[in-house]
């Protein structure tokens, strides 16, 4: 097990470069399998998330060449055998294999996606996606057939602006025949990325980033290369950790308007930011800071990933704040060890309640998922005295050199496997 030891409330100052999305990355690696060519992708995190899915492109023989930040991904020679559930289980987002299968080779057989337990998370509107589009459903246990002798163009509306159904169904789409129409498609900037990816292979996918996105099937798909965008739930990480304990700390390579929601709420706090065109800087983060509200939503609204961290920032302001999660329904585990390092927050339903200010004191806890693992960073980077992180594997699926990044800027953490 991975554990990380923080020494916290110090100051940190100087700048932090952010990487290539997560939540971009995941998609954008399936997808490459569409190409009849060779995909080039640059500004690749180096994140465990990468390392399980370039792992299941070995299993399906796909030619993948790997350097610092970039992957080249060769298809021409892959073979579409069954994911196993060893692979699947490592990351939800194996699921864009799906989408990607199907849509190359009109049939997939994998296992139900594994993910952080942050609440059910069904994927039945991926399904119900692949069925409009002709193919057939089948599923033995946890395993999943989804196979079709052709797929045609379809008009799909999905009950919920689901990110992974909307790229998942653009997948499958991209070579069918014919027209696909999905509405009330999810709007998030990593979808942008991936249909711009696909149209740089020769797709054609117009309206990505609104909630009609239509796809015209294409035969083939070409050589291309592309740019992951910079990972907007780092960035806002960052920048709340800024607010928590920073003096001029510079988050760079950022795209502001894909953290507006939070740099307004920031601002509603009391926080002093400069906003550049490609960065933040925390000024400094004042003595007192005003209690506020907080709604999970999708894009544009508050982002679900960033709630967790959020909450630690809430415990410094003097006052009552509410955080509201729409999205997932068990999000909230961080709770219980924000409490045990000195918080005062209540939970009911899908709401809690911060009352603050209230000082922290390091002890152990545990990293219960991917965002709930942030907070404890940035918790133990706010709590005097020293914390200690336990499941810290949970961390590094979505954040690169993240011990190395806060100790650049001068914080005092450590990463050690016991
Ligand atoms: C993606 C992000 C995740 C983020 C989430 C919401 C990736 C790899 N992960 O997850 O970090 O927290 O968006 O912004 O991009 N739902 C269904 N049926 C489905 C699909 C989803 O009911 O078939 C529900 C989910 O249970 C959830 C809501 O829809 O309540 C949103 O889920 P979705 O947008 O699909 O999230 P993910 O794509 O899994």
């Amino acid at each position: 097990m991975k554990v990380i030891e923080i020494e916290g409330a110090r100051q940190l100052s100087g700048a932090i470069r952010i990487s290539g999305a997560k939540n971009a990355t995941v998609a954008l690696i399936p997808a490459a399998i569409l190409t009849d060519e060779e995909a080039t992708i640059c500004n690749v995190p180096e994140i465990t998330d990468t390392d399980a899915l370039c792992d299941i492109l070995k299993q399906l023989s796909v030619n993948v060449n790997r350097s610092t930040e970039s992957l080249v991904i060769n298809p021409q020679n892959m073979k579409n055998v069954e994911i196993k559930e060893e692979y699947s289980k490592k990351l939800r987002a194996s699921y864009y294999f799906m989408g990607a299968l199907l849509g190359k080779f009109k049939k997939v057989v994998m296992h139900f996606p594994g993910g952080c337990s942050i609440g059910a998370r069904p994927i039945d509107l991926h399904l119900k996606g692949f069925e409009a589009l002709g193919a057939k459903v089948t599923n033995e246990k946890n395993k999943y057939t989804v196979e079709a002798k052709e797929l045609r163009g379809a008009n799909i509306y999905l009950d919920i602006a689901s990110v992974g159904a909307t790229i998942n169904i653009m997948l499958a789409a991209v070579k069918a025949k014919g027209t696909t129409i999905i509405d009330n498609a999810a709007k998030e900037p990593e979808i942008v990325n991936v249909a711009t990816f696909l149209n740089l292979m020769g797709a054609k996918i117009t309206g990505a980033g609104t909630s009609t996105i239509k796809i015209e099937g294409v035969d083939r798909l070409g050589k291309c290369f592309h740019e992951v965008i910079p990972d907007r739930i780092e960035a806002g990480t960052y920048i709340i950790i800024g607010a928590l304990c920073g003096h001029n700390l510079k988050i760079d390579n950022v795209i502001p308007e894909h953290i507006d929601s939070l740099l307004s709420k920031l601002e509603e706090l009391g926080l002093h930011l400069e906003i550049g065109a490609d960065y933040v800087i925390v000024l400094d983060s004042p003595k007192e800071l005003k209690p506020t509200n907080i709604k999970t939503a999708v894009y544009p609204g508050f982002a679900t990933d960033l709630q967790q961290p959020f909450t630690v920032l809430l415990t410094r302001a003097n006052g009552k704040s509410k955080v509201e999660e729409t999205i997932w329904e068990n999000r909230f585990m961080h709770v219980p060890y924000l409490n045990k390092l000195g918080a005062n927050i209540t939970v009911k339903n899908q709401t809690a309640i911060v009352q603050g200010p209230t000082e922290l004191k390091g002890c152990e806890v545990v990293a219960t998922d991917l965002r709930a693992g942030a907070a404890m960073v940035a918790a133990g980077l706010l709590a005097e005295g020293k914390t200690t992180i336990t499941n810290a594997e949970h961390i590094l699926r979505g954040y690169e050199q993240i011990v190395e990044k806060l100790k650049s800027v001068g914080a005092k953490i450590v990463i050690k496997e016991i």
